[in-house]
């Protein structure tokens, strides 16, 4: 897919911008603190309704403003169509082609976003609940069922914590409606859990060619879903009923799971260097480029932000070889030094300072 166009308003610190964008490679170019990221954030928006850097979408609106609007035409290979989210303080409205969009399920993941940015070495250091996050986030934007489930799950565990929690104060005593809930709960989980591993099974069959030509040696890559219990939740719950009314919570389930990645057989969060790290996500998201286009037949848009400041000379080249494919390509950089005269000549390049555009 391409995004062809863009009108942002009042996002962050870019008051009023209108682009017309390449479909190969988009560079954004400028100083820091000038508006780089808060493009690429733009983007972001409009296809998760979310943003990447924080939890609170408001804070993205324009200081002093009442709301933030992005909107964009997006070419897909059978059809075009517009998008635009409109943000206040309090509330979100998602349009496609000027119809409103009620339900965000259903929204979000018709823009296919792939994005790497600094924050993302979170996938590797951070809690287990930023990796939850992580897979939630990418598989989600390809699976309006895996989102469904997942609210499913997260409103019947919900229920279930405080049905605990209920039983430790003694104000009830039913453990036939335990019985139901935990079952009702372990049938979403087999399903999430399911979608996980077929999902991390994918990546782990393109990612090793992948992380191959970003490095240029043979270290392989691995990526492991680590479940907090082995194969019938249900019954392996069920043994622990006294633990989780003691805790008020329940103990085992995907929203406990973790995902570890192993360089070589170690794992790369204790072993594995800053450089290796973060080579290690850029992998993970070229992959799942191809992980997309598998699943929908249209390669999604690729957003880099800040890449180059990060990669040494090796894994600079080996990216670009990578986004020469037509896979339409954002990069956020201080400097322009390091694109060649073939990549130039493809490119458009957009100059931001201070929030404006041109
Ligand atoms: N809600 C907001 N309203 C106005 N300005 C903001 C808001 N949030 C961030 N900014 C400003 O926008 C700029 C963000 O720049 P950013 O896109 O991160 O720059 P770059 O990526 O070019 O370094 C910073 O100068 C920051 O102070
Ligand atoms: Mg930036």
């Amino acid at each position: 897919m391409i995004i062809n166009n863009i009108k942002v308003r009042n996002f962050r610190c870019i008051h009023n911008a209108e682009l017309e964008f390449n479909k190969n490679l988009n560079i954004v170019v400028g100083n820091n603190g000038q508006g780089k990221t808060s493009l690429l954030e733009s983007i972001y928006l409009l296809a998760f309704t979310k943003s990447h850097k924080t939890n609170f979408e408001r804070e993205v609106i324009m200081t002093g403003c009442d709301f933030t609007k992005v909107n964009a035409a997006v070419d897909f290979s059978e059809t075009k169509k517009d998008y635009s989210i409109v943000l206040t303080k309090k509330t979100k409205k998602t349009k496609i082609n000027d119809i409103e969009q009620k339900k965000l399920s259903e929204y979000i993941g018709k823009i296919n976003v792939i994005m790497f940015s600094p924050e993302d070495l979170r996938i590797i250091k951070g809690d287990p609940n930023i990796k939850r996050k992580f897979i939630d986030l990418e598989l989600g934007q390809t699976s309006p069922i895996y989102i469904f489930n997942l609210l499913m799950y997260k409103k019947i565990l919900k229920q279930r914590n405080e049905l605990l929690k209920k039983i430790q104060k003694n104000e009830i005593d039913d453990y036939i409606l335990l019985d139901v809930i935990t079952e009702q709960l372990s049938q979403y989980a087999s399903k999430i859990v399911a979608e996980r591993e077929i999902f991390i099974e994918t990546v782990n069959s393109i990612i090793n060619s992948i992380h191959r030509s970003l490095t240029k040696d043979l270290e392989k890559i691995r990526i492991e879903y680590k479940k907090t219990y082995k194969d019938d939740l249900f019954e392996e719950l069920k043994n622990k009923y006294k633990y989780d009314i003691l805790v008020g919570s329940t103990s085992m389930g995907p929203h406990r799971d973790d995902l570890v990645i192993y360089l070589n057989d170690e794992d790369i969060s204790i072993y594995g260097s800053q450089g290796q790290q973060r080579t290690a996500v850029l992998s993970i998201k070229l992959s799942l480029i191809e992980f997309v286009k598998s699943k929908i037949n249209e390669y999604p848009v690729l957003l880099l932000d800040d890449v180059f400041s990060e990669l040494d000379s090796t894994r600079l080249e080996s990216l670009i070889e990578y986004i020469k494919r037509n896979i339409q390509t954002f990069i956020t950089t201080t400097d322009i030094s390091f694109i060649n005269d073939e990549l130039r000549e493809k490119a458009n390049f957009y100059y931001v300072e201070k929030g404006n555009i041109r």
